[in-house]
């Protein structure tokens, strides 16, 4: 993707997610208190997902590999910055996912069981600040958020991608052709 379409997409994703810049701010401040309870927050997502028949089909054997790149995701959602970077990134990892044929309700699933242990979390670090705890739980729901768009948007687009590929496959159609007939098409 291309840097415009990055920026576009960073910006897009943002509004709808209400990743404000204030949000922002405070996360770049304040995430890194979390640090040390990422791990604990890993541990619940895939324990939640192994228990569940159709979601641990996908995890078989890799489990260990997989909490170390999702804690080190973790890293970057509680430190951000949430720029152009961190945009491709998301997109990359939605696409990951497409490839191994992971349901996309999986994606929303996922989120969920996140802001779930992040929840538990935050009780137990803010007990005794009920201010922090809600622009807390506010500026994660709104990263987390920004995330699942990012992921589902790649979604979107890889599947669209994907089904092209196997139209022109079934159909001998060259892409060049099938480029060239598309500019000429008018609705
Ligand atoms: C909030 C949702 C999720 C996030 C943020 C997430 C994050 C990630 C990340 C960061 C990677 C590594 C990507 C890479 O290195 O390119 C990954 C890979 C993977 N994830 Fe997820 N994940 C999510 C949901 C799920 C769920 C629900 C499942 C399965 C039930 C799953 C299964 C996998 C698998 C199988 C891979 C490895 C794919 C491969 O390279 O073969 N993920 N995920």
């Amino acid at each position: 993707m291309q840097d415009s379409e990055l920026t576009a997409l960073t910006r897009y994703a943002k509004s709808l997610a209400h990743l404000t810049p204030e949000q922002e701010s405070f996360l770049l401040a304040h995430g890194p208190e979390l640090k040390g309870h990422l791990p604990q927050i890993t541990e619940y997502f895939y324990e939640n997902l192994l228990a569940v028949p159709e979601a641990a089909a996908f995890l078989g054997e890799r489990v260990d590999q997989l909490k170390k790149t999702h804690l080190a995701w973790l890293e970057t959602v509680v430190t951000g910055p949430y720029d152009n970077a961190y945009t491709a990134y998301m997109y990359q990892v939605g696409k990951t996912h497409v490839l191994v044929n992971l349901p996309v309700e999986f994606m929303a699933g996922g989120m969920t069981l996140i802001m779930e242990a992040f929840h538990a979390s935050l009780q137990t670090l803010y007990r005794n600040d009920p201010e922090t705890l809600q622009a807390m739980v506010r500026a994660l729901t709104s990263v987390l958020g920004f995330s699942l768009i990012l992921m589902q948007k790649s979604y979107q687009l890889s599947a669209n991608a994907e089904q092209l590929t196997r139209f022109l496959k079934i159909t001998g159609i060259s892409r060049e052709l099938y480029t060239n007939m598309s500019k000429l098409y008018k609705e």
